[in-house]
């Protein structure tokens, strides 16, 4: 694939410092070079910036904006770009560009949502303040929101095209309106149940039948604590080091991934770099890298 990294050191949406810093411990990591040893082409775009604002709802309202512009722009043709964030309120903006994106092409946008949490609450509902925890809510429509998009060509995404995914935390309103909105949400206690790889096969279907394209948006707190400790918001019980991968496998057989966020990497909280080595593992795993070459069709046959 021709890849386009794109920086987007945003942290305005929580109160805890240190995601600003996400776009260059991925690079420390070496994510450039992990790709094209895989044989990709690789562009590094650089980091977007924003003016001064006056508070930090006026700078993820900015960022959103910001980002919404830079992602839609480095998207362009058959280039598949990686947000390299920042907290997750930079979702905002990268998806509102990559709804833009399948609008142009008159089709849907399905996003894969891999995270502790729900992300669903709004400045009504938030019980901590904080931005990151409303993005999904707010590229669904719900009040309260519309601040952020302001200026923007506003694409909504549908609440049944989120796919919520690795869900273990979500406050109580927050629960409320996942339900009235028939938002899926395949929680920790269904994936313990069901497996990794009988639900992510089953959206996998969906987004192929559809012809839909598809975003994927990680959280790092959706991967359990031991394996990547980089974030501020952990969460007990998360995936493992084999689910992880696992998905990121399916994906890549999969061939529909369209595009990706790697949000809320705070490497002011890292153990000797782990957690960003371990998301440059993961991505190179979701660009093709095996632990051996088998067919996806002799899996099935085994
Ligand atoms: N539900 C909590 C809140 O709204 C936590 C959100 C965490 N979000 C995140 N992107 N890490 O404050
Ligand atoms: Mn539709
Ligand atoms: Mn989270
Ligand atoms: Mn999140």
């Amino acid at each position: 694939s021709e890849i386009v990294l794109l920086g987007l050191p945003i942290q305005s949406g929580t109160q805890l410092r240190g995601c600003s810093m996400g776009p260059s411990a991925l690079r420390t990591a070496g994510l450039a070079e992990a790709l094209m040893e895989q044989g990709h082409t690789v562009e590094d775009a650089g980091d977007v910036s924003i003016a001064p604002q006056s508070d930090r709802t006026m700078e993820v309202a900015a960022w959103a904006k910001a980002a919404d512009a830079k992602a839609f722009e480095v998207s362009q043709g058959k280039r598949f770009p990686i947000f390299m964030g920042g907290d997750h309120s930079m979702a905002l903006g990268t998806i509102n560009a990559m709804a833009r994106r399948a609008r142009d092409q008159e089709r849907d946008l399905i996003v894969l949502w891999l995270d502790a949490h729900s992300d669903y609450n709004t400045p009504e509902t938030t019980p901590s303040g904080n931005i990151h925890g409303m993005p999904v809510a707010g590229l669904c429509g719900e009040p309260g929101m519309d601040f952020i998009f302001e200026g923007m060509d506003r694409v909504g995404v549908m609440p049944a095209d989120f796919q919520l995914f690795g869900i273990r935390s979500v406050d109580r309103i927050e629960r409320q309106l996942l339900a009235r909105r028939g938002v899926s949400v395949m929680d920790m206690r269904l994936i313990d149940e069901k497996g990794v790889s009988h639900l992510v096969g089953g959206i996998l279907e969906d987004v192929k039948r559809r012809n839909a394209m598809l975003h994927v948006s990680l959280d790092v707190d959706f991967l359990d604590p031991s394996i990547a400790p980089a974030v501020g918001t952990t969460v007990p019980g998360g995936a493992t080091y084999r689910e992880a991968h696992l998905i990121m496998e399916m994906l890549s057989d999969s061939e529909l991934v369209t595009s990706m966020d790697l949000a809320e990497l705070n490497p002011f909280l890292d153990e000797r770099g782990k957690t960003s080595l371990l998301l440059v593992d993961l991505v190179t795993s979701l660009f093709g890298k095996k632990i051996i070459d088998r067919a996806p069709q002799d899996v099935n046959r085994m």
